[in-house]
Order: C-alpha cells, then structure tokens, then sequence
C-alpha cells in the first residue's frame, strides 16, 4: 500500500512537471539514434520528452529494409498502415511541438501517421518541428508527405 502511494505521488509530481513546460519533443526511434538527439532537444528547449511506443516493438529482423517481406518494409509499402502505440500522449497543455523521427524509405515511418492521426484535433493552431535523423537521405521528403496528408496542421522543420 506505501509503495503504491509512493508511485501515485511520483507519477503525479512527473505529470504536473510534464504539465508546467510549454513544449514537448515527441519522438519514435527504433534503434535509439533519434532518442538520443531527442533528448538533447528537450533538455535545449527545457521541454517535456514523450517516446512514442509502438504496442509491438520492433525487432532485428523487422527493422531489414534489404528484405522486402519485413515488418517495415511491408509497413511502408502500404500507406495505409497504421501501427499500433502503446500509450496515448496528452498534447493538450502544450503550445509546441517537436516531432522527431528516423527516416525510413525516405519519408516519415507509418507510426508517425497513426500518432498524427490520434491527435490531429489537439494538434491544430500549435507549430509542429519536425526533425529526424537518417543514413544521408534529408528530412524533406518527409516534410512534403506530412504537409499533403495532414494540410490542416502547421509542419516546419526545426531550427
Ligand atoms: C526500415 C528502414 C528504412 C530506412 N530508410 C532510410 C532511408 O530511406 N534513407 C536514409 O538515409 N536512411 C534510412 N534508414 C536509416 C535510418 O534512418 C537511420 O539509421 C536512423 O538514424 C535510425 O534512427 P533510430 O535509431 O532512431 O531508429 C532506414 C532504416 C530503416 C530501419
């Protein structure tokens, strides 16, 4: 019974800190290259850091792009797949957004469409940052494929 008031009194003293700052990095990153520079944004910009989670993490073997069967690959041949994500992000209390992501295939990986699509309404009017990490292919392509399907939110990329 201690312990748990302990961790509800942590985890509400971590929410009401997430709360005060005015921005949030939010990131995915599958080998760990993106949540490093993430990290270091959010420390820069004395925002709050959420990662998103796919529900089913992403293996070895998923991640082979020479494979055109792998989990990716297939993710990426079908524009409309959305993968699944753990857990939801309150986007609410913030007034900006980095949004951070490797490059896959030269645009943004499919679970960065289901995290927009889940908070596209309380993402509207906010600036969304985009940065990303990548093998040498530049952010553009997935600047442009974020600006056409998501044209009711304010994309940039981060200075
Ligand atoms: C499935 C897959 C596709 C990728 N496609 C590209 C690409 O088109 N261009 C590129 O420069 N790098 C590509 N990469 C390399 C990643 O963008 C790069 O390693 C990135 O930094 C990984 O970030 P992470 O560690 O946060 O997952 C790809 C990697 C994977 C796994």
């Amino acid at each position: 019974m201690k312990r748990l008031t302990l961790a509800a009194i942590m985890l509400l003293t971590a929410l009401g800190m997430m709360a005060e700052k005015k921005c949030i990095v939010v990131y995915f990153s599958a080998t760990g290259t993106t949540a490093k520079l993430a990290k270091e944004i959010a420390k820069d910009k004395d925002a709050a850091l959420w990662e998103i989670v796919p529900a089913e993490p992403y293996t070895d073997a998923d991640l082979d792009w020479r494979n055109k069967q792998s989990r990716s690959s297939l993710e990426m041949a079908d524009p409309e797949e959305r993968p699944m994500i753990k857990m939801c992000t309150n986007i609410m209390p913030y007034e900006e957004v980095y949004l951070g992501f490797p490059i896959w295939w030269g645009i943004c990986p499919r679970i960065i469409d289901s995290w927009l699509e889940n908070n596209v309404e309380m993402l509207e009017g906010k600036p969304i940052h985009l940065f990303c990490t990548s093998g040498g292919s530049g952010i553009d392509g997935a600047v442009t494929y974020l600006k056409k399907g998501y044209p009711s939110l304010k994309f940039d990329i981060k200075k």
